[in-house]
């Protein structure tokens, strides 16, 4: 049995603690934020949710002063940061929430000694990478969300086109978390039918489109981000990593050489497993595909390299 720490319990944070209370496979999830009555009341909300939903996972909140709940976390999900706000400027963003994520990254060290982290605060790809670096792990046991989120949405436009069940949508997605990622349809399978037999070109290129604007989209609706499918989705590759499971998702990782590609933290195909990054899978993108994997590198590097010039690491 294991136990995970939830970091923000924000609109995410929250999401994604309730969800993996659902799995009732973690003895105990903490969930902590500045903000210290909505880390404990939504961690004891969750918990009374318990006897009417049937799991016994203990989960309990606190704020900047309860560090020391989250000892020997085997996970550690990070959600915390602020959303970017009118006047401000990308490198403020990056700024702020690599501070963040970069502060309660040590002080989760100080109590766990080797945990995996998922990183959810956005730039994401970016943020990964000071996790990482603030970390000092293994590049095998930090990684972020975006992929499972990004292919989520996909696969629900693609079932909404072809009106059958999203589960049995199977997709691959590559790049950023942002509009230059790169959504796969020479892997997209629909029960074992390859996508292009049954969407057009033109509608898979606009279901692409809406896929890359897909967190904007959201936006646009609500004022703020999503929370239900990103909570949900860092959930489940926190347990494909509990269970060892070694399923294979589009994750946030740091390539070294794959795909032509060295040092940098984006998103490729990922078998996550009890050790975190089991494996980096390398498929064999065709010309136009390494293309726009390239292109969506370098627009992450760009930011990266803000990043690195603002001494925060
Ligand atoms: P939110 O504003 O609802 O929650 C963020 C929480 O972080 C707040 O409760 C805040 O008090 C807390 N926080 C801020 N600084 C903190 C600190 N130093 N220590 C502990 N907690 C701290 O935001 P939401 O909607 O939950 O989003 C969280 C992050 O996830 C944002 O950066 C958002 O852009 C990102 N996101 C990423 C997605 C992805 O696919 N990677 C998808 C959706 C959101
Ligand atoms: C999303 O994709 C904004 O990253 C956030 O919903």
């Amino acid at each position: 049995m294991s136990k995970v720490t939830v970091i923000g319990a924000g609109n995410v944070g929250a999401t994604c603690a309730n969800v993996l209370a659902h799995e009732d496979i973690c003895n105990e999830i903490v969930l902590i934020d500045i903000q210290e009555g909505i880390a404990k009341g939504k961690a004891l909300d969750t918990w009374q949710q318990a006897p009417i939903d049937g799991y016994s996972t203990r989960v309990v909140g606190g704020g900047n002063d309860a560090y020391p709940l989250t000892a020997h976390s085997d996970i550690v999900i990070i959600t915390a940061g602020i959303p970017r706000k009118p006047g401000m400027s990308r490198d403020d963003l990056i700024s702020t929430n690599a501070n963040i994520v970069v502060g309660v990254t040590r002080e989760v060290l100080k109590y766990s000694e080797n945990p995996i982290i998922i990183v959810v605060s956005n730039p994401l790809d970016v943020m990964t990478y000071a996790a990482w670096k603030a970390s000092g792990l293994s590049d095998r046991r930090v990684l972020g969300m975006a992929g499972v989120l990004d292919t989520a949405r996909y696969r629900a436009f693609l079932a909404e086109e072809i009106g059958c069940s999203p589960k049995d949508i199977s997709a691959m997605l590559m790049g950023g978390h942002g509009d230059t990622m790169v959504p796969l349809p020479r892997y997209t399978t629909v029960s074992g039918i390859p996508v292009t037999e049954l969407v057009a070109p033109d509608r898979l290129n606009a279901i692409i489109e809406r896929t890359k604007f897909g967190g904007g989209e959201l936006v646009n609706l609500m004022g703020t981000s999503a929370w239900y499918a990103p909570g949900a989705a860092a959930a489940q590759m926190a347990v494909s990593i509990l269970k060892n499971e070694n399923r294979i998702y589009p994750c946030c990782v740091r390539l070294t050489g794959q795909y032509g590609i060295n040092d940098l933290f984006v998103g490729a195909p990922v078998k996550l497993g009890r050790e975190g990054v089991q494996q980096i899978i390398e498929l064999k993108l065709n010309d136009d595909e390494k293309a726009l994997l390239h292109q969506s590198a370098s627009a992450v590097r760009e930011v990266a390299n803000a990043l690195d010039k603002m001494n925060i690491l």
